[in-house]
């Protein structure tokens, strides 16, 4: 995708790989720069919890199948078990830290749970979301 690199440039340049939500601003402003407008939390937790559609007929699909609705509250991924500490960086101080590792993990988990890329206003939601 086109806008990837751009996003990950501004990223970087803002001194990112600091403090716990210090990758932020720098998405934030790339997701901008790639087409989206200002950023809603709400409508990040919405979407956060949003059911989607199982390709395979399996059941419904969210972010909340492997991070819990509460983002302050460790998760467990849905297919292996395996427990995945919780995205707030108010929790854990290296989440959203490193923006290559939050753009990776958009990547899978939007395919994984919406079937397709996330936009870049999803993004900037879900992410405004996480941090709050
Ligand atoms: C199938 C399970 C699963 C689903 C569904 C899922 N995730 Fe994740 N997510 C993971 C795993 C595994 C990791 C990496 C392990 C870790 O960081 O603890 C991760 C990491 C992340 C990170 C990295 C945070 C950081 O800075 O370290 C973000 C952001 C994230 N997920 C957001 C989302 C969003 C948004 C959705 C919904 C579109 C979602 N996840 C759905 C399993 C999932």
């Amino acid at each position: 995708m086109k806008t990837l690199p751009m996003i990950l440039a501004l990223a970087l340049s803002g001194g990112a790989l600091a403090a716990g939500g210090g990758a932020l601003p720098g998405l934030l402003a790339g997701y901008q720069a790639a087409g989206a407008t200002a950023f809603d939390a709400d409508r990040g937790a919405a979407l956060w919890v949003a059911a989607q559609p199982s390709p395979d007929g399996g059941p419904a699909r969210s972010c909340s199948s492997c991070h819990p609705a509460d983002q302050r509250q460790a998760g467990r991924h849905a297919r292996t078990g395996e427990p995945i500490e919780a995205l707030s960086p108010a929790v854990v101080a290296t989440r959203l830290s490193d923006p290559v590792e939050v753009e990776k993990w958009l990547g899978r988990n939007c395919k994984w749970t919406f079937g397709r890329e996330c936009t870049p206003q999803e993004k900037g939601d879900l992410l405004s979301f996480i941090n709050r």
